[in-house]
């Protein structure tokens, strides 16, 4: 079964038929919320908001290690993420989606593993994943697929800088991703995607550009954060059609 992570924007999932809704108590907490089990089309799914449903769990408070302990215990076995970011390279502007193909994580101080050790209570020994290529092949082929076959235009590939947040980023920090050679910025794909790998759940994600990143094009003097919820609202009416097409058996 697939799940779908969604991100701002995506907090509830329209065309989902709701069938169940299951609190999850994890050994490392709470998740972000109930997950929602149901079916799109004839897919049975799981959705978690990221943030809750409220949105109100900010990027460096989320408990990722729970999200992703509850979904393994629903067997999930592939996950969908999404998640918006601001564009670094030229062509990434707003409402341009992406499906990035690397990470370069900057985040600090989030529990970003479940290998702790021999004392650790659920015992999964120490141990390192193989994360040379971050993101499941064949999760991310599906997903292009699904947007050819939903007559969406995504960009294949890019590299996703991850950011402590909350604050956004100054035009230097920016500057010096991209000569890390960031093509997209954002605050949720990590440690997100190395945790579904250690617990060996296929993940992919699928990013929404709802602005330049700072510094860059039209966020030169500043980021318009006024405008970013308009943005994010034209674009979810295509991410929905790719997920749909993305969970269809
Ligand atoms: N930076 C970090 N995270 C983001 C941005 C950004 O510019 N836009 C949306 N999420």
């Amino acid at each position: 079964m697939f799940a779908i992570i969604g991100g701002s924007g995506l907090t509830t999932m329209p065309g989902l038929a709701v069938t169940r809704r299951q609190v999850v108590r994890t050994p490392y907490g709470e998740p972000s919320g109930a997950l929602t089990f149901g079916r799109i089309g004839a897919a049975e799914i799981v959705f978690l908001p990221r943030h809750g449903y409220g949105h109100t769990i900010p990027p460096h408070q989320i408990n990722y290690r729970a999200n992703l302990w509850a979904l393994r215990e629903a067997r999930v076995t592939g996950v969908l993420a999404v998640t918006t970011v601001g564009g670094i390279r030229d062509g990434f502007g707003p409402g341009a989606l992406v499906v990035p193909d690397q990470i370069v994580d900057y985040t600090d101080a989030r529990a970003h593993t479940f290998f702790e050790g021999p004392e650790s209570s659920i015992g999964i020994p120490v141990s390192h994943i193989d994360f040379t290529w971050p993101y499941a092949q064949v999760l991310r082929a599906r997903l292009l697929a699904a947007a050819a076959a939903a007559g969406e235009a995504v960009h294949d590939g890019g590299v996703y800088g991850a950011t402590q947040g909350p604050r956004l980023e100054t035009a230097a920090e920016i500057r010096r991703m991209e000569r890390d050679g960031c093509d997209l910025v954002g605050m949720t794909g990590m440690p997100e995607a190395a945790l579904a790998r250690e617990l060996g759940i296929d993940y992919a994600c699928l990013s929404v550009v709802v602005n330049h990143a700072a510094g860059k094009g039209d966020s030169a003097r500043a980021i318009a954060l006024a405008n970013l919820e308009a943005i994010l609202a034209a674009t979810m009416v295509r991410v929905h059609r790719i997920i749909e097409a993305f969970v269809a058996p």
